[in-house]
């Protein structure tokens, strides 16, 4: 890795009134080089507490439109555009059609309480917004989902399947799918039928060789994992609650991992393993380099920034109503 690449990146940093942020997910090179880091929800959380004009974004792009829509004052550049291939898999007209479809099925309207992953697009955000509802991270989903509960109405969970259903799993709800897997009518939890390419890597096969192979082993994953991943593992959580959990083990504790692989490969010493035989990588949080970084910084001195964040005001206003219900809870 070139010196002076990171060496022209540090004097930038020193020079500009700007915030780099990484999420656990970049490659350890770029990651190194955030002055905030971790799993979304501390990202969106610690970055609205931050004073830079700039902030210079490596992730994906829900997580540069989430400070831009907490912080509109903001300017949020991301090196790369790079979008999460969960998020893509649905937009406002996909959301209409989810709230239709539970309409068709005999649920009232205002009987339904929209929730979306944070892995989603402004546009959803404020559909959802508009519609009473609010965002929730995987490190949070569970205590949202109560709390929307309370409201005694019937949860549209999108985009996340593998979340929406683990969690009602957890709470011993029913849930469905929909156009797939059971009844609209009589389920808590009615999701949209999305999911993260990466974390359907893991199998229940994974989970039987690692525990075939290490008597003991812990096996650790994400709740974006499929449900019977889940059911099958020791500990499931956010990246940071992944994180902080495999401190807490005794040093010759092994565990396997069933998360991104950035940061499975950052934790990994002879007992920890990644929990699959394929490499797990995020190709969308994979593409910032550190040239992009350079470029993206010498972009704000240069002034002309590139790749910034822009969000129609009417749209940000609705997602901003979302997330703000989040993070009040
Ligand atoms: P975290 O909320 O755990 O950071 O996860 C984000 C993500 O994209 C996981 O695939
Ligand atoms: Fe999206 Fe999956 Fe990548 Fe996370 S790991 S950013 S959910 S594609």
């Amino acid at each position: 890795m070139s010196q002076n690449l990171i060496n022209q990146i540090n004097d930038l940093k020193k020079r500009l009134d700007v915030t780099v942020v990484a999420h656990f997910y970049q490659r350890d090179e770029v990651f190194e080089m955030g002055d905030i880091t971790g799993d979304s929800l501390e990202l969106a959380k610690r970055t609205l507490e931050d004073s830079s004009k700039f902030v210079v974004f490596c992730g994906v792009g829900f997580m540069g439109q989430s400070v831009k829509i907490l912080s509109p004052h903001k300017r949020v550049i991301m090196p790369k555009l790079a979008c999460c291939s969960m998020a893509r898999m649905i937009d406002g007209s996909y959301f209409e059609e989810s709230v239709e479809a539970m309409v068709t099925a005999g649920v009232d309207i205002d009987n339904i309480l929209p929730i979306t992953y944070i892995n989603s697009n402004a546009e959803v955000k404020a559909k959802v917004g508009k519609m009473g509802g609010m965002v929730c991270t995987s490190s949070n989903a569970k205590i949202i989902i109560e709390a929307a509960l309370k409201e005694g109405k019937k949860i549209l969970f999108v985009p996340d399947r593998c979340l929406g259903q683990n969690i009602a799993i957890q709470m011993g709800l029913k849930s469905a799918v929909i156009g797939i897997d059971g009844d609209i009518a009589s389920a808590d939890i009615i999701c949209f039928d999305g999911f993260c390419s990466v974390h359907q890597l893991f199998s229940v096969d994974d989970i039987e060789f690692y525990r075939q192979k290490y008597d003991g082993i812990k096996i650790v994953v994400h709740p974006e994992c499929d449900p019977a991943v889940c059911a099958k593992a020791d500990f499931v959580g956010s990246t940071s609650q992944i994180i902080s959990y495999i401190k807490e083990l005794d040093e010759e504790q092994k565990v396997a991992v069933g998360t991104e692989f950035n940061l499975v490969n950052r934790l990994r010493d002879k007992n920890t393993f990644v929990l699959s035989s394929t490499k797990p990588e995020c190709p969308t949080m994979n593409e910032t380099t550190l040239q992009d970084l350079y470029d993206a910084l010498k972009s704000i001195e240069d002034n002309n920034p590139i790749n910034e964040i822009e969000i129609d005001e009417q749209t940000r206003i609705w997602a901003k109503v979302a997330l703000d219900r989040m993070l009040e809870l």
